[in-house]
């Protein structure tokens, strides 16, 4: 048996496409762009990546992106204050302030001073806290755990009821996601690096969403047959066969995995694309939500 693959490459594009369409809408209405600040600290060459990907894919959807760069010797409170004038600024709807921080800074404190309504990557203890309780709801849902959902449900995957295995815990993915699930009443099992019996337990998962940045470690004879896989993980493996020498690779080792799961996302062009279309689906929210 072959799993039929979920597209997420097409799925994102739908997004930014439904995106482009609203923020056409409201500036024929009169209203102004919505705005994105980006805040990206230090020198890590992922995150520049990132951040400039976010920052075309806002131009690309009319979406006004206002960059913002500090130095990897930044004090806490020059970060901070620079979130609080992003925060009084009319024309700033989402503030992405870029993560990992260099170390030294007090990633809380600064997530902390994001105001609610503009914190469109989701990671306000506020926002956290409100997902993780019943019947609160959060303003805006962080990006990578809610392209995941996003992505079962527009193939049909039903989770109410379905046993779901989130591998990794982190704040940005495992967390969330694990959260999200419970809210769409699934029965959720978070597992790490200290969970027992860990092929036993991705045996009984009818979804499974990997995040634990392990490439392939995740075996085709752990998958329950019929699963639904989503693979969050990107990392790079020598492959000599490759015009580059290497190339990329999730979490779950895909070709042993597509032979027994129904569904499953490739590495690249599954999960990845879906983070930047949901930070403009988070973005265009604030803009509605602020008039
Ligand atoms: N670093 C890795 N993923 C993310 C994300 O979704 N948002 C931010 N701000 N930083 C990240």
């Amino acid at each position: 048996m072959t799993a039929q693959l979920i597209d997420g490459k097409a799925i994102a594009e739908q997004v930014r496409q439904q995106v482009q369409e609203d923020v056409a809408a409201m500036v024929s209405a009169g209203k102004p762009k919505p705005g994105l600040a980006t805040v990206l600290v230090g020198e890590n060459p992922a995150s520049q990546v990132y951040v400039s990907m976010k920052q075309k894919a806002c131009a690309q959807a009319g979406v006004e992106s206002f960059g913002h760069k500090l130095p990897e010797t930044a004090t806490q409170e020059e970060v901070e204050k620079l979130v609080s004038e992003l925060n009084a600024d009319e024309r700033i709807n989402g503030i992405l302030v870029q993560l990992p921080l260099p170390a030294g800074l007090d990633e809380e404190r600064v997530l902390n001073t994001i105001s609610i309504e503009k914190d469109v990557d989701g990671f306000h203890p506020l926002n956290i806290g409100r997902l993780a309780q019943k019947g609160r709801d959060p303003l805006y849902v962080p990006c990578t755990p809610y392209g995941c959902i996003y992505l079962l449900e527009q193939v049909g995957v039903k989770i109410e009821g379905a046993n779901a295995v989130v591998l990794g815990r982190s704040n940005i993915v495992g967390m969330p996601a694990a959260l999200l699930l419970v809210r769409r009443n699934a029965t959720v099992t978070i597992c790490h690096s200290r969970t027992q019996d860990l092929p036993g337990v991705v045996r009984g998962a009818d979804i499974l969403i990997a995040a634990i940045g392990r490439a392939q470690m995740v075996r085709g004879d752990w998958i329950k047959p019929g699963a639904a896989i989503i693979d969050v993980g990107i990392n790079r493996i020598e492959d000599p066969s490759h015009p580059k020498g290497s190339r990329l690779v999730g979490d779950v080792h895909f070709d042993e995995a597509k032979e027994v799961a129904d569904w499953i996302t490739p590495v690249p062009g599954g999960v990845g694309p879906m983070t930047i279309a949901m930070l403009l689906r988070n973005t265009v929210r604030a803009a509605k939500l602020a008039g």
